[in-house]
């Protein structure tokens, strides 16, 4: 049998490709192709004979189901991010950019379940022993019974793990410096983590051990490589933050077990990783009430309410194309906004620059932020203040309409008890809580919103034509 030809595969989204290019073709990266086997120690293809199939038993949808077991660290942010725990016998990818944490985060868990009398083994492939020590002496862990081990090699990992008591959680820390034999190719490209990662949640799934996997992620914010591992866990987290900020985010994107919209919220300090229960006091923390152009926004992370500033900075340009600068949010989410203003509010902002920021570093996805940051700009735009003590929160459309968002209570209980004493949301909200003393000020549409914010909309069309 001919010797197969060799492949080149995409290390951004694994695309086979027969002939090396500079540009993959499936996900329009540059110098990401690389040679591989094909074979890759996947143990299929030519040569190996197939054997014949075993019926296994069909069952009906209904029937007895237990909860999955959990392993709870004690540590509530990551719980409540993991949807109560680490499952036994799933695996975890947790991703995030190198220096963000990801080894610190565990490394606690590791000391916290520890303690709590379970086998831990933390495989380190990126630190030596002595650097993973004195780490764990930093985060007071030392004093544990964490087994550590530094080793990159798939099958040595494995034989060691399969020794002695089953372990019931194990961290491979990361996954791009797993190296199998069977596979052929260097480690860290697709199929080295690939048959990496497989064979470690094969582990979990025989033997019950939750298995905790860590993997970069690029600049633009994917899994280094292999976006295949993403399919193959029961959950995917994300640890985010800004280098400049001390806090982190603990994200879920995919959990089988579990709800996907949770965060967790930490804050780094010199003592590691603190957990932070109440994020809206931190996103608000080193507020300037009194400027024009911040508006708090009454945001919602899966089930629990955060409160965040916006800011917008409108100033006249010199460019001959007006600068949108955006940190934290969805720059064309803005160019929307900025559109609907000038259609049907008559603000016109094609002279002038546009630059928006979320406080603290954090990131909004909730379209429900428009409507705040629709009044930051047109604040920022006129000069006036926005009320200090009013959140703002609903969808804006094309039509210039504002729309009633979900969890309306929710998000106003958490102003309430944040010391806010008033709203501005969509008329058409339901659900408005009973027996409150605050103002709500209800909002039909953007003009309505825009008079309400500078008096009267023709002064921001004077303003615009007097620049
Ligand atoms: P680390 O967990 O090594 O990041 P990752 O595994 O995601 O690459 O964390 C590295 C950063 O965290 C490093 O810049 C130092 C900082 N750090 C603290 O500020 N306090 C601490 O107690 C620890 C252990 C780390
Ligand atoms: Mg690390």
């Amino acid at each position: 049998m001919a010797k197969p030809k060799t492949q080149f595969v995409c290390q951004n989204c694994g695309t086979v490709h027969s002939r090396w290019a500079g540009k993959c073709e499936g996900c329009g990266e540059w110098n990401t192709i690389v040679e591989e086997d094909p074979m890759g120690g996947i143990g299929s293809g030519p040569g190996k004979v197939p054997k014949k199939g075993r019926a296994v038993t069909l069952t009906a949808l209904s029937g007895e189901t237990e909860e999955a077991p959990r392993i709870h660290t004690g540590i509530s942010e990551l719980d409540r991010a993991t949807g109560g725990g680490f499952v036994r016998g799933s695996a975890v990818l947790i991703g995030g950019d190198p220096g963000i944490g990801k080894s610190t985060l565990l490394m606690q868990a590791a000391a916290a379940l520890s303690r709590g009398g379970h086998r831990i083994i933390y495989v380190s492939g990126e630190e030596a022993v002595a650097q993973v020590r004195l780490r764990a002496q930093r985060l007071g862990a030392a004093d544990t019974e964490v087994l550590l081990a530094a080793e990159t090699n798939v099958e040595d990992i494995l034989a060691t793990v399969s020794e002695g008591k089953r372990p019931d959680l194990v961290i491979i820390d990361s996954i791009q410096t797993l190296w199998s034999d069977t596979a052929d190719s260097a480690p860290g490209t697709v199929t080295q983590v690939r048959t990496g990662v497989q064979a470690m949640i094969r582990f979990a799934k025989q033997t019950g051990a939750a298995m905790v996997l860590v993997g970069h992620v690029t600049k633009d914010g994917q899994i280094a490589g292999p976006r295949v591992v993403e399919h193959m866990v029961d959950a995917v987290l994300y640890f985010e933050g800004d280098r400049g900020h001390h806090y982190r985010i603990l994200r879920t994107v995919k959990n089988r077990f579990g709800p996907t919209d949770e965060i967790g919220v930490f804050e780094m300090s010199d003592k590691g990783l603190r957990e932070v229960t109440n994020p809206s006091e931190l996103f608000l923390g080193e507020r300037n009430a009194k400027s024009p152009g911040a508006a708090v926004f009454a945001g919602m992370e899966g089930t629990r309410p955060v409160l965040v500033e916006v800011q917008a900075l409108v100033a006249a340009t010199s460019l001959g194309t007006p600068r949108r600068a955006v940190v934290g949010w969805d720059s064309s989410r803005l160019a929307m906004i900025l559109a609907v203003l000038e259609a049907h509010c008559g603000v016109r902002l094609g002279q002038h620059d546009v630059y928006l920021n979320v406080a603290g570093g954090y990131r909004i996805s909730e379209p429900a932020a428009d409507m705040a940051i629709a009044s930051a700009l047109v604040s920022s735009l006129a000069g006036i203040a926005l009320p200090a003590d009013h959140v703002f929160f609903g969808e804006i459309s094309l039509s210039g309409a504002v729309r009633p968002v979900s969890q309306t209570a929710q998000r106003l209980k958490e102003a309430e008890k944040l010391g806010f004493s008033g709203a501005m949301l969509p008329a058409t909200s339901a659900e408005l809580p009973k027996g409150s003393s605050a103002r709500w000020t209800m909002i039909e549409d953007l003009p309505d919103l825009v008079s309400r914010i500078a008096g009267s909309v023709k002064k921001l069309g004077k303003q615009e034509e007097d620049d």
